[in-house]
């Protein structure tokens, strides 16, 4: 089929690439382009017919390396090759170079006498993918926040297991030791070791909790989540705090948990609260609840076609640069008495539904985007 492929031809069977959030192309070794997806033609800002027309040499900043590297790829020196350079982006897409990972790997268009064959041989053109570099960083950071909240939840689950089992021991042997010993001073020792051992039972049935019971499954509305939220933390919080809703309502139901969902957005909209209670007292408190939907989404590794977001932004002082990295981590609190398991409770329940939360926190401005994927 690559004898018969003109720049410019739809090649049939690629008709995929277009679903893809990579920036795909199938170039000849001399630049000639042969293919180029959506992605591709989005981010450049040209059509594809020009795009078609045109020479991968062109896209890039310095064209050097894509040939040196295509050369070798395309000679089966090697069968992949890896760079980083600067795609050249069109001015209505905002001036300048987009610093990108490129990927060059071999391919194999068939043709009638498979490859080698008078139709396609191997070496007469390599596929070239690129990477937005910025998308990749908050990929590998996004993986890596997930590994290490799974990690942080095994952890603290076996603590609190560990914990828990003597603790009803010395609870009960407190209560016996009570009834054996005179006197109201001595008594009140005992009511120590009761009263503190309910305290860290209290603590650990907390850290269990999101393992306790199991999900219930049920269509989920994510407008009546948001509005239970928003009357229960104005019926806390009365005078001084404006609840915003900007709702995209075309968002369709999906399969969830409504209670933990409920509990997620409540932990992060009670935090705002807390977070806002000088403006409460001024008077000029604002949390917005803002839902959109969001096309060709990536979570960790998976990718997904269709999700909702969910942004909860207060004008509040900003997550405390103290925590801002770890504020997902059990017992990591940034407030006088706080316990440090909101978020990651809210992060297991979103997590639970194949999604993610994510902060960006500036003073005045603090954004908890909730990401779940739609059917
Ligand atoms: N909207 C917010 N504004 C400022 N800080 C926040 C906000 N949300 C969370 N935080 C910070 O993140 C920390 C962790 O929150 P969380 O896990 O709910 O634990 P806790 O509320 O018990 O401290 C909070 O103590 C606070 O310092
Ligand atoms: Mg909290």
């Amino acid at each position: 089929m690559a004898a018969i492929v003109k720049p410019g031809d739809v090649v049939p069977g690629f008709e995929a690439f277009d679903q893809l959030a990579t920036m795909v192309a199938i170039v000849r070794p001399d630049g000639r382009c042969l293919l180029a997806n959506s992605a591709l033609e989005n981010v450049i800002g040209l059509s594809r017919r020009a795009l078609q027309r045109s020479n991968a040499f062109e896209w890039l900043a310095d064209a050097a390396p894509l040939g040196e590297h295509a050369r070798r790829v395309a000679a089966n020196l090697v069968a992949t090759s890896r760079f980083d350079a600067h795609l050249r982006r069109h001015a209505q897409h905002g001036q300048g170079e987009l610093p990108v990972h490129v990927i060059l790997s071999q391919i194999d268009l068939g043709g009638p006498g498979g490859a080698g064959g008078p139709g396609g041989t191997r070496g007469d053109a390599v596929l070239l993918e690129m990477i937005e570099i910025e998308q990749q960083t908050r990929q590998d950071r996004e993986e890596r926040v997930q590994e290490l909240v799974t990690a942080h939840k095994e952890l603290v689950r076996n603590l609190a297991h560990e914990i828990r089992n003597p603790l009803g021991g010395i609870r009960g042997a407190a209560q016996l030791l009570e009834l054996e010993i005179e006197g109201r001073e001595l008594k009140e020792y005992t009511r120590v070791i009761v009263h503190e051992a309910d305290r860290l039972q209290a603590l650990v049935d907390r850290l269990l909790a999101p393992h306790r019971r199991a999900p219930v499954v049920g269509d989920v509305n994510i407008h009546e989540v948001c509005e239970r939220v928003r009357a229960l933390v104005l019926a806390e919080f009365p005078r001084g705090l404006t609840v915003r809703r900007d709702y995209d309502i075309s968002i369709p139901e999906f399969r969830g948990d409504r209670e933990q969902l409920i509990q997620a957005v409540l932990n992060i909209v009670h935090n705002a609260a807390q977070a806002l209670v000088g403006r409460i007292a001024a008077g000029d408190a604002r949390i917005e609840l803002r839902t959109r939907v969001a096309r060709q989404v990536t979570v960790g590794r998976q990718r997904f076609r269709l999700a909702l977001e969910l942004h909860i932004q207060d004008n509040g002082p900003g997550v405390p640069d103290t925590v801002r990295d770890r504020i997902f981590q059990p017992l990591v609190s940034g407030r006088e008495g706080g316990s440090g398991l909101g978020l990651t409770l809210a992060q297991t329940f979103v997590q639970q539904h194949q999604g993610i939360i994510e902060c960006e926190s500036a003073p005045g401005r603090t954004v908890f985007k909730i990401v779940i994927p739609l059917p």
